[in-house]
């Protein structure tokens, strides 16, 4: 069986060449991951060569422009899906707001929208702003206030007529859950609801492998999949046909544009083909040269040696976590979830946890995590301490796992009021 040579991948994230990269802990990586030095080069080189409005006949311009295209191709191709369909925006939260909006034709007095409590505030207040403005329902699939989860059967009796659109996280930023987006989609296809999807906190630790997801518009930020701070949003060409464009009306002729009302960060979108590097490099890394594999073929199997690293990691720290005196927020084993492991306990404000934590070079962070109805429904009094959350990446080491359950356990008891 292949393992991550975790060597090889550390070499390739320039921070674990510094002093403060190689000292601290890094477990904060659901806020946002370190940067691949194939995504920096790509980003300097703009930065340096060609820095200007690209598409324009001088050379400098002109290879502004194709280094953009060539972003945008290889986030196209990692995900398998036409560049068409590809929006580029600024974060998540800006696709999302954006596609809000532009869903006010199918969302009309009457109709209902369906989102989450286990979602990620970006993929509900949008809805919730249009809901009110256009006079239609906006309902909560709720969770389980004890395990924080959905169940199948209570969005089957939400879902009616009324229903035009429903939305759902991938994985949950908080439990770390990772929902059945088939087994929604096949309900919502029934119900001739659309479906979005949140994939922001399941991205960086599975790579989407949108061949196999039915969903109409899927959403994720790469500042969290190594790269530069752009948010992806893939939307399937029947959906967006039915959209408000959000675009100059000139532009409204390119798909890719119609979700993108701002002038885009180009040398971000530029060093996203730094991705696509990382993941050939670890590919070739581990199988041999790669000629004739599409990058997305790349991705999907370097993404699980990622995934199996990571899934030992957090099962490690799940049973370690299960002996001390605090409440884990989710599965206690790493069984469909991914690894983000929030927790708190009744004693010691998370604040103090995290910030204990320091002493034992381990950065990780707490607060709600803009997650703040799922954590007010799971009982989180104080919702600005809210919780303490562990989040890994696939470059982090067993031993920077292990320094963290013995800084919690020391914390635990040392700081107790
Ligand atoms: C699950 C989830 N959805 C959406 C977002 C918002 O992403 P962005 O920061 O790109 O707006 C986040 C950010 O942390 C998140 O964790």
């Amino acid at each position: 069986m292949k393992v991550l040579d975790i060597d090889f991948i550390r070499q390739q994230f320039p921070v674990f060449q510094t002093e403060l990269g190689q000292k601290v802990g890094f477990l904060d990586n659901a806020g946002g991951s370190y940067v691949a030095g194939a995504v920096i080069d790509r980003l300097t080189d703009f930065y340096t060569n060609y820095k200007v409005q690209p598409y324009g006949a001088n050379p400098i311009s002109n290879q502004a422009g194709e280094a953009m295209d060539e972003g945008r191709s290889t986030m196209a191709a990692l995900l398998n899906v036409p560049m068409e369909r590809v929006t580029l925006g600024a974060s998540s939260t800006q696709n999302f707001n954006t596609l809000t909006i532009a869903c006010t034709p199918l969302v009309q007095k009457d109709t209902e929208v369906i989102v989450t409590e286990q979602d990620h505030e970006s993929n509900i207040g949008g809805w919730e702003r249009l809901c009110q403005r256009q006079g239609a329902t906006l309902t909560f699939w709720k969770v389980n206030p004890e395990t924080g989860e959905l169940d199948l059967e209570d969005l089957e009796k939400l879902l009616s007529p009324r229903t035009v659109i429903l939305c759902v996280t991938h994985s949950s930023n908080i439990i770390g859950t990772i929902n059945p987006i088939n087994r929604i989609a096949r309900l919502a296809r029934q119900n001739n609801t659309r479906l979005v999807v949140d994939g922001v906190s399941y991205a960086p630790h599975s790579w989407p492998n949108l061949d196999e997801l039915d969903v109409d518009a899927y959403v994720f930020s790469t500042y969290k999949t190594y790269g530069t701070h752009q948010g992806v949003m893939v939307v399937k060409e029947s959906f967006l046909e039915e959209l408000e464009p959000q675009c100059h009306f000139f532009n409204v002729p390119y798909p890719y544009k119609q979700l993108d009302a701002a002038g885009p960060d180009h040398a971000a979108i530029a060093a996203l083909a730094g991705i696509g590097d990382y993941f050939s490099t670890v590919y070739e890394h581990n199988f041999g040269s790669s000629g004739e594999v599409p990058l997305h073929e790349k991705a999907r199997v370097v993404s699980a040696l990622m995934h199996q690293h990571e899934t030992e990691l957090s099962a490690y720290l799940l049973d370690h976590l299960k002996d001390l005196p605090v409440r884990i927020y989710g599965r206690s084993t790493s069984d469909g979830r991914e690894a983000n492991i929030a927790l708190a306990s009744p004693k010691v404000p998370a604040k103090a946890l995290a910030d204990g934590l320091v002493a034992y070079d381990v950065a990780a962070k707490n607060g709600h995590f803009y997650a703040y109805r799922l954590l007010e429904t799971m009982g989180v009094k104080d919702l600005n301490d809210g919780v303490l959350r562990i989040s890994l990446s696939h470059y982090n080491t067993r031993e920077e796992v292990e320094r963290c359950v013995k800084g919690l356990g020391e914390l635990l008891y040392q700081l107790e009021f």
